[in-house]
């Protein structure tokens, strides 16, 4: 059947979003409609409000959220009427050579369909009528949303939507980029560049795999205390410009063994490469502004051995990893509460983008 759904929407760049009713129709073949529980507000929902990602407009945001399924299409096996499940915003053809390799996040047809359903067509329109794009794949930020089955992952039922949603992205994005990307050692040094929802993922995947020396970089003041929380276990707080480099290799003497950038810049990715230690791995999570570029000094390339690499949706296997993430959560070892900073209604989702833009929050989530 098709639902009326609350929707938060960009209509035009560098606008606040605006909140609509649309239409979300039935389920074809291998989709299912979800019913939303939760919806994470991520810095990569802002970048696509304000051009720094590039998306058809008018958009349904958000591709963090957990629900529940309410309806499924024809030939969809996997999921059924009442199962719990977490969105993922990859797009997975099943058959290229990264698909088949276990690597879906680097799937040869990902560009294939970036604001609708995989066929290219979305199953949203608003109140005229016309066809309203979802980010990713999901435009979960909305009270119902009609989705293709390899979007969505099931999960237990106990636990709670708000911080299953949290996997979704967030914590898949910066646990992920530790234990998948970087593979980091018991007892290493690692610094990380940005700690909002993503970057204290990075801090507390490192506290899990055992890291001995955690330091958080902010720019503000209350995110690199929030750090210490996750297990960050020194801070520095940057003015703007200002460089850490030589601060990192007195504390570490020489420089971390990793560097985490959770921001976005290019000039914060070549100081995370610059600051890391001979043979040190330097990873980019933030997503810069399309024209962005970094640089490396070419020599320290062969004389010390140094990599730049980045990490996308934490190198993840959602059915494997979204799992993986809310085990560490029930054996209490992942905190998820504890990122949500704020909950707003779906209709407060222009204060939960101020919020986000003004560095208010660790996570805000809209909770339906
Ligand atoms: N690679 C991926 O798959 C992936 C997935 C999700 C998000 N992202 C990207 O990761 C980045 C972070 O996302 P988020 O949701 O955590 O954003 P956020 O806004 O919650 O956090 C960003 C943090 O960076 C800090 N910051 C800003 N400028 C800084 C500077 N010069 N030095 C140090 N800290 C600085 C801010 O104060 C804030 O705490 C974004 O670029 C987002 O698009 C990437
Ligand atoms: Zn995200
Ligand atoms: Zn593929």
């Amino acid at each position: 059947m098709s639902r009326k759904a609350r929707a938060a929407i960009c209509r035009e760049l560098n606008k606040p979003v605006v909140v609509e009713e649309i239409t979300v129709e039935a389920p074809k073949r291998g989709e299912v409609t979800v019913k939303l529980g939760a919806c994470g507000v991520c810095h990569s929902d802002l970048s696509a409000t304000n051009g720094t990602l590039q998306m058809q407009l008018p958009l349904i945001l958000g591709h963090e959220a957990a629900g529940e399924v309410v309806e499924v299409g024809e030939g969809v096996a996997s999921l059924a009427v009442g199962d719990r499940v977490v969105s993922s915003f990859i797009y997975m053809c099943g058959e290229c050579r990264f698909c088949v390799g276990g690597r879906p996040v680097l799937c040869l047809e990902q560009g294939k369909a970036v604001t609708t359903l995989p066929d290219g067509s979305v199953r949203t329109s608003d109140a005229s009528g016309k066809p309203l794009s979802i980010f990713s794949g999901c435009g979960v930020m909305a009270e119902y949303a009609t989705m293709h089955v390899d979007n969505l992952v099931k999960i237990d039922a106990k636990i709670p939507f708000d911080h299953a949603a949290l996997v979704g992205c967030a914590v898949t994005t910066g646990v992920g980029a530790v234990f998948n990307t970087a593979r980091v050692a018991p007892g290493s040094s690692v610094a990380v560049f940005g700690c909002g929802g993503v970057g204290l993922n990075v801090i507390q995947g490192a506290r899990i795999a055992g890291a001995g020396r955690i330091i958080a970089i902010d720019t503000l003041e209350p995110k690199v205390s929030l750090a210490r929380e996750f297990g960050a276990t020194e801070t520095l707080v940057l003015k703007p410009g200002e460089d850490p480099t030589k601060a990192l290799k007195k504390m570490t003497g020489g420089g971390p063994d990793y560097a985490f950038e959770c921001v976005g810049s290019g000039e914060l990715a070549a100081i995370a490469y610059k600051a890391i230690r001979r043979g040190g791995l330097a990873v980019v999570v933030g997503v810069a502004k399309p024209g962005d570029s970094t640089a490396v000094r070419t020599m320290t390339l062969p004389f010390e051995e140094k990599t730049l690499t980045g990490s996308y949706f934490g190198s993840c296997v959602p059915r494997i990893d979204f799992p993986r993430m809310l085990a560490l959560y029930q054996g209490g070892k992942l905190k998820l509460d504890e990122l949500i900073t704020r909950r707003y209604s779906i209709e407060e989702a222009p204060q939960a983008f101020a919020d986000l833009a003004s560095g208010k929050n660790a996570r805000g989530v809209i909770v339906f």
